[in-house]
């Protein structure tokens, strides 16, 4: 059996705006409108839970109505020559919905909820979330999101699977956010390195090579590269 490389895409909130979901850090995005304090870290829930529910349930409707863009779809294609191994800072699930088949959710999953006193047991979510709204074991449900402060853990998990990689490929991410930014740097010395990302990225010291602009332009004609080089 052919011994396939292996390929790891560390993907965040850029590969989904072309699907009409917000990024965070660019002029317009999420949080020029939000404050992160009010909504997205566990203070804000003790403070004020019903808006924090309403911030993530308008993010769920947000998530629902888009669909994958082409930078989600010709990913799917890398799987028949690689071992491919998707890690995302997204809570959205459209690499799920194109037909990747190994996802890896750092920050969490806009469609799932939890309890507040156990992060292991996850629930599908239809329809918004609400204060009052228990899970089995009595407790209030929250959405299954990992908020500013609190530990990221599926963190050692994507490590390992940057750490022995061939092949790394980030998209559409600012890198501001730690720890999920340090996986940039956690492969090893001979990894082939690229970047997707219109912005510049501080990584072109890194030997990283960069194509510069959209994931749905970009992302499919390093995906036919790799496809031909095999690299
Ligand atoms: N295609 C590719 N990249 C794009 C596009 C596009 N069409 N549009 C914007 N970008 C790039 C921007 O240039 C920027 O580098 O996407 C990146 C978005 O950066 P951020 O908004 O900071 O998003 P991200 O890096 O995913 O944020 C990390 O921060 O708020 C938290 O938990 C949240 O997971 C998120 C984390």
């Amino acid at each position: 059996m052919e011994n396939k490389k292996k390929l790891v895409i560390l993907s965040g909130a850029g590969i989904s705006a072309e699907s009409g979901i917000k990024t965070f850090r660019d002029t317009g995005g999420l949080w020029e409108n939000y404050d992160i304090h009010e909504v997205a870290t566990f203070e804000a829930w003790q403070k004020n839970p019903k808006l924090v529910l309403d911030f993530y349930n308008a993010r769920r409707h947000q998530v629902v109505a888009a669909e994958p863009n082409l930078a989600h779809h010709s990913l799917v294609a890398l799987e028949k020559s690689f071992d491919v191994h998707i890690i995302t800072q997204n809570i959205d699930d459209l690499h799920e919905r194109a037909g990747s088949s190994n996802v890896l959710h750092l920050h969490g999953e806009i469609l799932k909820s939890r309890s507040i006193s156990n992060d292991s047991v996850t629930f599908p979510v239809d329809e918004d979330l609400y204060v009052g709204q228990l899970a089995p074991d009595g407790q209030q449900l929250r959405p299954h999101i990992v908020w500013f402060g609190e530990a990221v853990p599926a963190m050692d998990e994507a490590i390992s699977i940057v750490r022995d990689c061939d092949i790394l490929i980030i998209i559409g991410t600012s890198l501001n956010v730690y720890p999920a930014a340090g996986l940039a740097y956690a492969c090893g010395e001979f990894t082939n390195k690229f970047i997707v990302d219109p912005s510049t990225v501080p990584l072109h010291e890194k030997g990283f090579i960069h194509y510069q602009g959209s994931a749905a332009k970009e992302v499919p004609t390093l995906v036919n590269y790799l496809l031909q080089n095999k690299a």
